[in-house]
């Protein structure tokens, strides 16, 4: 079925037009990429490259001015229950528990049985909030609130779990918690089956550490400098990160991306407004 690809990317055109102008703006140009069933990739490029326009893109939130995008084989045409989002900020509901936002991601979809009941308790103990289900929003701290932010958006057991920088937020301890609480969550048995995940970050080691393989993204507007695979063992543990291949991997991969950022290395555009966008990228 589909050559065994969840996502394929044909010279796919984004941009935006400007209300007053109307004038438009390009964030990703000729992009063309694949993602295999099961794959997790990482996504890094510089900042304001068309990273979460791409990732919108994909979710069904962010019309296609170009190309194409198919989806298990059929074309994105708008948000879909096989996809599930997770952003920088959980934006949960403060008058809902821990366990009611997670359950109205099934409400949502009309899958609030017994089953899904369960299995909203469930994830919330794989994600380490066990005990903590009738607590408020207000009442946790930026870790917890992304722990429940990633059970919401599992609960719904969606094929394709779309990360837009959900750690960036994080305090640098916490982080790197999370990194690993994500690996031990998405290689569990009971939420890896079938399930394919895209990370945007602009961490580099975060991105090395997670991924099957890693894209870079040129400066905007966007297309795929290089597809890196990551050939480290699975299941990943946190000493991983401190190995000489991972560490090696993320020397290579900010070599390229520092390239885009600064302008070093040819991009599709005609460099003209390439000045803001490499100050916008080393200071974002
Ligand atoms: N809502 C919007 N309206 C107009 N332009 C936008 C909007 N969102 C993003 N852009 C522009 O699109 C480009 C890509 O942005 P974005 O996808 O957010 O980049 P990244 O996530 O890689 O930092 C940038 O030039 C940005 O200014
Ligand atoms: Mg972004």
């Amino acid at each position: 079925m589909n050559d065994g690809y969840k996502l394929v990317v044909d010279d796919l055109q984004l941009g935006y037009r400007s209300k007053r102008s109307g004038a438009y703006n390009a964030a990703c140009r000729g992009l063309n990429l694949e993602i295999r069933n099961n794959e997790f990739v990482a996504i890094v490029g510089p900042s304001g490259c068309g990273k979460t326009t791409f990732l919108s893109a994909v979710a069904g939130l962010q019309p296609i001015s170009g190309g194409r995008m198919d989806l298990s084989g059929r074309p994105i045409d708008g948000p879909g229950l096989d996809r599930s989002l997770v952003f920088q900020h959980a934006s949960l509901f403060p008058w809902r528990t821990v366990l009611g936002n997670v359950e109205f991601a099934l409400q949502a979809q009309r899958k609030l049985d017994a089953t899904g009941r369960r299995r909203a308790r469930d994830l919330l103990e794989l994600v380490g909030l066990g005990g903590k289900e009738d607590l408020y929003p207000k009442e946790l701290s930026g870790g917890m609130m992304q722990r429940v932010n990633l059970a919401r958006a599992l609960v719904t057991d969606p094929e394709l779990l779309l990360l837009d920088e959900p750690f960036a937020a994080l305090d640098a301890q916490t982080r790197e918690v999370m990194q690993e609480e994500l690996m031990r969550v998405w290689q569990a048995d009971e939420v890896n089956e079938g399930k394919t995940a895209l990370f945007i970050t602009h961490d580099v080691p975060e991105a090395v550490f997670l991924a099957d393989r890693v894209i870079v993204f040129s400066r905007g507007p966007a297309h795929v400098v290089e597809s890196i695979d990551v050939d480290l063992p699975r299941p990943r543990r946190p000493e991983l990160k401190r190995s000489r291949e991972a560490l090696a991997y993320t020397d290579y991969i900010l070599d390229l991306v520092m390239r885009q950022a600064t302008g070093r290395e040819p991009g599709n555009d005609t460099g003209k407004e390439r000045a803001d966008d490499s100050a916008a990228a080393v200071t974002g």
